[in-house]
């Protein structure tokens, strides 16, 4: 599968069930996640797996009050196999700002997610109230200045492999930055007239 037939028929798979990538095949691949852009090095987070039973202990995590147990955000839904909990754990005064470590785990994310799906396994990243249950983070033993940014749901999608999707229009999304703009930035109008 080349690199742009991996990357459009991926899709964000709700039901997941059987087989799942075992704990080694999981190290595996995110050993190969792990090269992905990620300034000065630092690989800021770490993964939880849980599989089994454990999963019922998320679901029983308090939620916030006034909001449902963390659940999958649909009891209509199968617990997905395994739930690989992603963990933020930047570098506190780091001259690698935090927002550039966030980037980098979001970065070795999708890779991991392109790595799963090269594989033929469906993921899904979740967020919702598994970030915000106050009782979680007890939970699952997190360091202070450590945050949950989801979970990584994983397991094979039923329905199979996807059709290509179409790409999307990106044409508003680019613009080129030409040199007499940059003149007109730096001395005004005048001197960019001279310029072209
Ligand atoms: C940071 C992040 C959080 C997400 N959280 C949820 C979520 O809580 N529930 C959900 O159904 N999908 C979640 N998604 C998946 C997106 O909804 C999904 O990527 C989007 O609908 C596009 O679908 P696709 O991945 O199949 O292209 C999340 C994706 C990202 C990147």
């Amino acid at each position: 599968m080349d690199a742009m037939t991996a990357i459009v028929t991926r899709r964000s798979e709700k039901i997941l069930t059987e087989p799942t990538p075992s704990d080694e095949e999981f190290h595996y691949l995110l050993s190969g996640a792990a090269t992905a852009p990620d300034h000065g090095r630092l690989r800021p987070w770490r993964w939880i797996l849980v599989r089994g039973e454990a999963r019922a202990a998320l679901v029983r995590a308090p939620a916030p009050t006034g909001s449902r147990a963390v659940g999958t955000g649909s009891s209509s839904l199968p617990e997905p196999p395994l739930r690989a909990l992603l963990v933020f754990a930047p570098f506190p005064g780091h001259r690698i700002p935090e927002w550039e470590q966030l980037a980098a785990g979001c970065s070795m994310t999708h890779a991991l997610m392109m790595l799963l799906h090269a594989r033929g396994y469906g993921s899904i990243w979740r967020t919702g109230r598994l970030c915000t249950s106050p009782g979680l983070p007890a939970l699952l033993h997190l360091a202070e200045g450590e945050r949950l940014l989801g979970s990584l749901d994983i397991g094979t999608s039923p329905e199979g492999p996807r059709q290509r999707r179409p790409l999307p229009d990106v044409s508003d999304r680019v613009s080129v930055f030409e040199a007499v703009t940059a003149v007109r930035a730096a001395h005004g109008p005048r001197e960019a007239v001279d310029a072209e």
